[in-house]
Order: structure tokens, then sequence, then C-alpha cells
């Protein structure tokens, strides 16, 4: 099923989301719908807060569905450690056709639970860290604007407040 994506001004965005505690049939269906709603958006990754549950996961794929190893979801996730920087044009299901660059982790590790409840670690380079850096920020109700400096900022929100008054913000 195919969620609804919540964009920027949703206070759901804004908010930390807690940890998942049930590994449970519901969590998986949750997961599946990510996944269908991240392909269909399309994006190559989303975080739950996006679709409206303020909880502590989120789907990815860097191959935009081209390679089933990088089909992935993190639950309960913690950086580990990070490595180096990358600075690239980034976007955010959140804020539709909004792009800038943004400087990111070069390498990043992580663990994270699966949908069965078993921890692993990953160990990402590139786009993949980039994407994992990014969907964590979500569960910490931190969205990618932040990484702006004031000048750039300003001209983005007064787009999006443009585009929210021509009711084209959906
Ligand atoms: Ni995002």
């Amino acid at each position: 099923m195919i969620l609804p994506i919540v964009k920027y001004g949703d206070p759901v965005l804004a908010k930390k989301a807690t940890p998942v505690t049930e590994f449970n049939e519901e969590l998986r269906q949750l997961v599946e719908n990510m996944f269908e709603t991240m392909y269909a958006a399309p994006g190559v990754g989303l975080a739950a807060p996006q679709v409206n549950v303020s909880k502590r996961l989120f789907v990815m794929d860097c191959s935009g569905g081209k390679n089933p190893e990088e089909k992935i979801v993190l639950i309960n996730p913690e950086i580990i450690s990070i490595e180096g920087k990358q600075t690239g044009d980034e976007g955010c299901l959140s804020f539709p056709n909004i792009y800038f660059e943004v400087t990111r982790p070069k390498r990043l590790i992580a663990k994270a639970f699966n949908v069965e409840g078993k921890e692993f670690t990953i160990d990402a380079m590139d786009l993949t860290a980039r994407c994992i850096a990014h969907e964590n920020d979500h569960l910490d109700g931190e969205l990618f604007i932040k990484y702006l400096g004031p000048i750039k900022r300003e001209l983005v929100m007064r787009k999006i407040k443009k585009r929210i008054k021509l009711g084209d913000w959906k």
C-alpha cells in the first residue's frame, strides 16, 4: 500500500522519533508499505516520520530497485563512526523538487536491527553513507535544510513559502 508522504511544515517531521520495541507483523507491514511508497515516489530513502509514523526506522535502496542487496531497512539505527567528507546534491521526498548541495561523511558505519529484530552492522560509502546520514537525521527531527547557510536557507524557504501559497506543496 502506498502511504501519503508528509511534506515540510508537518510537525511530525520535527519530532524525535521513538525506538521500535515490537518486531511483529505490524512492523513488517509498515516496512513493506514504506518500500512500496519509496519506489513509487520515486526515491532512494524514506524514514518512518515521513509517512507520519514517529518511530526509529527507515528504508533505502540506492540502486533504485536494480540491486536486491541494496534494498535495506534500518531499525533503531545508531551511527558508530564517520570518516571523511563528500559534497553533492541532495533531495528529500518531504521537499518535492528541492535540491541543493550538502556535505556528508564519505564513509559511515552504523548498527541497526533488521525486521526480524536481528542486529547487524553496515559499512557504507558514498551515496549509501549520504542516504543513511540523511534518513537518520529524520529520526531526530532534523531536516537537510539545517545544513544550508543563512543566505541559501532564506532563498529555499522563500521558494517553499511561495509554493505553499500556490498550493504546489503536495
Ligand atoms: Ni528526507
